[in-house]
């Protein structure tokens, strides 16, 4: 077993996927409108995911006591002739996390899990957090396949991670049927029980991937429709360790009740409730 080091305290992540939405100039006056309103709490750690291209002129402008920087994806090659493609060696120190396998990519742009997996340890080998996304399409669910997808998907993921990588390492439980709910008449958020189960099965495939500690330690995020009105039931989920907005994060008001419930769920948990 790959033993893991376990971080000292777990704050609630908060991660906004903008997806393939604004402008590098309509980004840089959102991130103003939000570093103006937005409170900083210690036991809150908010990251933006904007589109490539302003990574590095949001990385100029962003106060880091703030806001932490993610990509929302990379290729796995240090570098070479892979034409429109960005590394992980050159995300790094420009950002802290990077979006693995989010099911955009891995339907939209039929990403396999081998790309994923070799995505992941570019990450880990650049130093920074992977984000790996996870989670079961409808069918799947109508299946009741949800538990192997689940299984399969980590245990692939994180082939080749070390102990000591895995305690690094954020999983985002998105189930694909729940994803832009705003967008679709099919499409709805899951609810906290369904976070739950899965939140508990990806635990149980880390235990027995690295044991206790590191299933302990690794942060199980969710994502799927998370709104000001939701947010609240998923953090209050005993393992749910942060959300991961997409459109809702598009809307600063809306962007902050999601940080604050963040924060008013950690006050919740010290006072015994
Ligand atoms: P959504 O997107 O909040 O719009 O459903 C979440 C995601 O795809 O990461």
């Amino acid at each position: 077993m790959k033993t893991a080091t376990k971080p000292s305290v777990k704050r609630k992540l908060i991660v906004a996927n903008w997806k393939m939405h604004f402008t590098t100039h309509k980004a840089s006056l959102y991130l103003h409108k939000l570093s103006e309103k937005i409170a900083t709490h210690k036991d809150v750690e908010v990251v933006l995911a904007p589109n490539m291209l302003s990574l590095q002129s949001l990385g100029m402008q962003v106060k880091h006591r703030q806001f932490k920087l993610a990509a929302q994806n990379c290729y796995w090659r240090d570098e070479g002739a892979f034409t429109g493609e960005v590394s992980a060696t050159m995300l790094h120190g420009l950002v802290d996390y990077v979006i693995i396998g989010h099911s955009e990519r891995r339907y939209v742009f039929s990403e396999t899990e081998k790309d994923i997996r070799m995505k992941v340890q570019a990450v880990l080998r650049n130093k920074m957090s992977p984000v790996l996304c996870v989670g079961e399409t409808a069918h799947q669910r109508a299946d009741g396949e949800t538990l192997h997808v689940l299984h399969d998907q980590v245990v692939s993921g994180l082939a080749n991670v070390t102990g000591e990588e895995v305690a690094r390492m954020v999983i985002a439980y998105e189930p694909v049927w729940a994803i832009n709910s705003s967008n679709s008449k099919t499409h709805k958020a899951a609810t906290p029980e369904d976070f739950a189960v899965a939140e508990k099965e990806i635990r149980k495939q880390v235990a027995s991937l690295y044991g206790k500690s590191a299933s302990e330690a690794i942060r199980v995020i969710y994502g799927g429709s998370v709104n000001a009105d939701n947010a609240r039931g998923f953090l209050s989920q005993e393992g749910c360790d942060g959300l991961l907005p997409g459109t809702a994060s598009l809307n600063s008001e809306e962007f902050l009740k999601i940080v604050e419930s963040a924060h008013d769920n950690k006050g919740r948990d010290k006072a015994g409730k």
